[in-house]
């Protein structure tokens, strides 16, 4: 089975990637010799999508940076987590551009209408969200923008974890229930 998983936030040793960790160690504590290949966006060479209409046709992004390599993890991926803080009430511009660029995948899915294929697995996915403030539209705007991301993306079925009021560095670590859930999160999104 392969798992990949995208790390939307720039901060290092932050709230989004300690959780991260702990689902990452759920899955490879479950299954031994699994793997799972992180995707750290921020360290990413990714250009926004120019709406170029250059992938209408194809399916095919015109522009070869970091994406290229994403693009075929995503194609053959049987599971994929999104990991991000919320920034203005949104998933992370990290993260953003990345989705965006995904218009190759909407294209390929609803134009040409050659969806990414479910694979052995199902396709799943896990949304994992962190945000300082203690309103949820925070929590509204970056989930729509992740279910648009996961249905262009032949992902029919994620899970959501999201904490708020979660603001310092490290902040996650004093959760009573954070890390125990992300665990059993990354436990429960590899079995079949
Ligand atoms: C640019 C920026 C914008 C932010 N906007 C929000 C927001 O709209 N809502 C919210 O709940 N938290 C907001 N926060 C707080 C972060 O979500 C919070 O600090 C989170 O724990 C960061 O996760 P990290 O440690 O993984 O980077 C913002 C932080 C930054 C740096």
């Amino acid at each position: 089975m392969k798992i990949i998983a995208f790390l939307g936030s720039p901060r290092e040793g932050g709230n989004t990637e300690l959780i991260l960790k702990e689902t990452i160690r759920g899955i490879e504590e479950s299954v031994s010799g699994s793997i799972v290949q992180v995707f750290n966006l921020n360290l990413m060479n990714i250009s926004p999508c120019q709406n170029c209409g250059g992938c209408d046709e194809t399916g095919v992004c015109v522009y070869e940076d970091d994406m290229t390599q994403i693009y075929d993890a995503i194609r053959s991926a049987d599971r994929i987590i999104l990991a991000s803080p919320i920034f203005f009430f949104a998933l992370s511009a990290q993260v953003k551009v990345m989705i965006d660029r995904c218009q190759a995948f909407w294209c390929e899915k609803y134009l040409l209408k050659k969806p990414i294929p479910e694979g052995l697995y199902k396709r799943k996915g896990l949304l994992l969200l962190v945000g300082g403030q203690k309103k949820e539209i925070g929590i509204q705007c970056a989930e729509a923008s992740a279910k648009a991301f996961f249905r262009t993306v032949s992902v029919p079925e994620h899970k959501t974890l999201s904490y708020m009021s979660i603001d310092s560095k490290g902040a996650i670590l004093d959760h009573p229930t954070a890390l125990k859930e992300a665990y059993e999160a990354g436990k429960a999104l590899i079995t079949i």
